[in-house]
């Protein structure tokens, strides 16, 4: 593992587990000190414990991303803990479906809550303190392919992640003034969970060129990259992580 990161102060949210926790380690064994937020505290706990289990440098965080004043002591925890913060990755996020037309205001709500407003406030506080602090640094978001086409069910999630998408787009003009790069990542159908198999669906695998889910490393691997000087001259964007998911048309005949 390279140590690009060495020396930088990261957040990332929801990394008590799956994509988030990846992205966590990753960041760490990169060099980066990382602060590991959830609103699961004993999850997040776990996660730092692996890192600094490994001989890299983290610490535990509990968080709501859907509200303000938890996010901001989130910040100022990491700044705190870590002197500063280079690194923002908002992560955290809940995925669940309802048919449209029965679609309560409570489950809109609920989505949108977490998962959009989530990272408006992740992105704006980390932002602010980035300033703060006298510019430079990097928020990636990590939104969905949900985001980038229609699915039965989703609409509140996939508007969830459409809305990270454009947020993206507009907080990178914003923020490129003080040298701060946003970006997004989508993934596609990543294994997080025993219970989703061995393999997608076969409503997912019609359209899945890598025929497989993604692994969690996976993700982060391109979180990493966007938080890396390598990228320093991409901002605004967002990169599927999805075997080819999203680009898939007419597979067969
Ligand atoms: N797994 C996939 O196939 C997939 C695909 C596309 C996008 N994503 C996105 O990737 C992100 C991570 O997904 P995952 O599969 O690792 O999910 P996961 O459910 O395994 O983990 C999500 C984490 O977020 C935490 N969390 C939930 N609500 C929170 C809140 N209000 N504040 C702080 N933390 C909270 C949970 O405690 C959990 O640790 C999500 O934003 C998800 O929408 C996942």
């Amino acid at each position: 593992m390279s140590d690009r990161l060495a020396g930088q102060s990261a957040l990332v949210t929801g990394a008590g587990r799956g994509i988030g926790r990846a992205i966590a380690e990753r960041l760490a064994a990169e060099g980066a000190a990382v602060l590991v937020a959830d609103i699961d505290l004993a999850a997040a706990e776990d996660t730092a414990r692996a890192i600094t289990d490994s001989g890299a440098a983290a610490s535990a965080c509990q968080v709501d991303v859907s509200q303000r004043a938890s996010v901001a002591v989130m910040v100022a925890t990491a700044a705190a803990r870590q002197g500063r913060l280079d690194i923002a990755v908002s992560n955290a996020g809940i995925m669940d479906r309802m048919p449209f037309l029965e679609m309560t205001d409570e489950f809109w709500q609920r989505l949108l809550g977490i998962n959009l407003t989530g990272g408006f406030l992740c992105g704006q506080e980390a932002a602010r303190q980035m300033v703060a602090q006298g510019g430079g640094g990097r928020i990636i978001l990590v939104a969905s392919n949900s985001g980038l086409f229609g699915g039965r069910g989703r609409a509140a999630y996939g508007a969830s992640k459409a809305g990270l998408i454009n947020l993206t787009q507009s907080m990178a003009i914003e923020l490129a003034a003080h040298d701060i790069r946003v970006n997004a990542v989508a993934p596609g159908p990543i294994k997080t969970r025993p219970e989703q198999g061995d393999e997608p669906p076969p409503s997912v695998m019609s359209r899945m060129p890598m025929a497989r889910f993604g692994r969690p490393e996976e993700v982060a691997a391109v979180a990493a990259f966007l938080a890396a000087e390598e990228s320093s001259f991409v901002t605004g964007h967002v990169y599927g992580a999805d075997g080819g998911y999203t680009v898939a048309g007419i597979m067969e005949g």
